[in-house]
């Protein structure tokens, strides 16, 4: 194993193909990613068999825009050195997954996924009562799952997917992980970590069971995720042995929520290409002068003489995500007295917005006249992921009684 993956868990996060990305998705998830990146072992992905699911019908710039989205993420500053990035239907492997957990998915937990309903309303030019759509929530399980990511890093939207994603996992470990004579596997597998470590396994495992201990509980994993000698079955049995359960196949996820991004669009909506209202990624100077500059402002504020409210105005949005306090106060103090104009106010936002844009768009460029590279590096990505991938679901299919070997 590579020394450098952190222990703190994996983390798995998947974005749908979008094309070039805007400054939304910068301050809303790729921020949140190149934290993460540093912190976790973290796998991200091109949900295209997602985009799949309600665009069915116009599926041709699929390819294109995932790799667009894709020389973004990398500009933005997503390292393929840290992160695994792939793309999910070059790892099919997630589609067994999906296929498997599908027969002890109950209807009811699909049709109560509350993006299920919203959705179909939101979207009511696209005929969504499709079987692949109501599905949609337990295919990001599989895609959690397959990987036995510990954490998702998700808005407040896509709980709920994280939630079935749990309830799934615990449904699968319930059905599936009572082996025949597993408390004597597991005793043999305490055995095999050494007199020390057994006694304090069993310590923990004692203090948990009896008292209820959760600390307990937590060293005790810990515990286990330093054990080098102990195979990946042994690992999972004493990891549902602690709790008393039987093996845990798949361990459940936890979300990792991601404040809602504070960026606004330049009419001050949530910033969206069907509004028409980003600055993408790799949007030249002049084009981002010139929108700013463009910018509505506080409609009450006609002329230069006028006073300003900062809260009715977009611009003010911005400058909370740009400006320090000592030029808040600069803008509040200046717009509420008619003591500075309005493209005053914005300039110090043109020239935060270049200079964070610059090295993005640089190394976009970088990319775009490589193409090469960047298929090179999804494909070292799928494959690191099909290694996992592929182990999860070989013990999947022999839990479920599937291997024929
Ligand atoms: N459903 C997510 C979205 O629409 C994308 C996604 C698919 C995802 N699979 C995932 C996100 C797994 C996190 C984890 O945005
Ligand atoms: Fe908006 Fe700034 Fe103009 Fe005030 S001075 S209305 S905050 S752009």
């Amino acid at each position: 194993m590579n020394s450098t993956v952190p222990t703190n868990g994996r983390v798995l996060s998947g974005m749908r193909p979008t094309g070039q990305l805007h400054l939304g998705h910068y301050h809303g998830v790729l921020k949140n990613w190149l934290r993460l990146q540093h912190e976790y072992d973290c796998f991200f992905f091109v949900a295209d068999w997602h985009a799949l699911t309600t665009h069915y019908e116009d599926s041709r710039d699929i390819v294109a825009h995932t790799w667009d989205m894709v020389i973004d993420w990398l500009a933005a500053g997503v390292n393929p050195g840290a992160a695994k990035l792939f793309i999910q239907s070059r790892v099919p492997e997630h589609a067994e997954l999906h296929l498997l957990l599908s027969m002890i998915t109950p209807l009811g937990w699909l049709e109560r996924v509350p993006t299920y309903k919203d959705q179909q309303e939101q979207l009511k030019e696209r005929d969504l009562a499709t079987y692949g759509f109501l599905g949609y929530p337990l295919l990001q399980s599989a895609d959690i799952l397959i990987y036995r990511a510990t954490g998702v890093p998700v808005g407040e939207d896509q709980v709920a997917h994280v939630e079935l994603t749990r309830e799934v996992a615990r449904r699968f470990n319930h059905l599936y992980g009572r082996e025949p004579g597993f408390e004597e596997k597991a005793e043999q597998a305490i055995r095999k970590m050494g007199k020390k470590n057994a006694r304090l396994y069993n310590e923990l495992r004692r203090k948990y069971q009896e008292k209820g201990d959760h600390e307990a509980l937590a060293v005790a994993r810990a515990l286990l995720e330093d054990q080098q000698n102990l195979s990946l079955g042994d690992r999972e049995r004493l990891f549902g042995y602690l709790e008393g359960s039987g093996r845990i196949i798949l361990p459940e996820p936890q979300a990792l929520l991601t404040p809602a991004s504070k960026m606004p669009g330049l009419d001050g909506q949530k910033m969206s290409k069907s509004y028409g209202n980003t600055i993408s990624l790799r949007e030249e100077p002049d084009s981002v002068a010139q929108k700013l500059r463009t910018m509505p402002t506080d409609p009450a504020r006609v002329r230069r003489s006028d006073p300003g409210d900062p809260d009715k105005c977009p611009v003010w949005q911005l400058h909370q995500v740009y400006s320090d306090e000592a030029r808040q106060a600069w803008v509040r103090e200046g717009c509420t007295s008619a003591g500075i104009g309005c493209l005053d106010c914005k300039q110090p936002i043109i020239e935060a917005v270049q200079a964070e844009l610059k090295p993005i768009r640089e190394r976009a460029r970088e990319y775009v006249d490589n193409p090469a590279l960047v298929r090179t590096i999804i494909e070292e990505g799928c494959e690191e992921a099909r290694d996992v991938a592929r182990e999860t679901l070989q013990e999947v299919r022999a839990v479920m009684g599937l291997s024929y070997k």
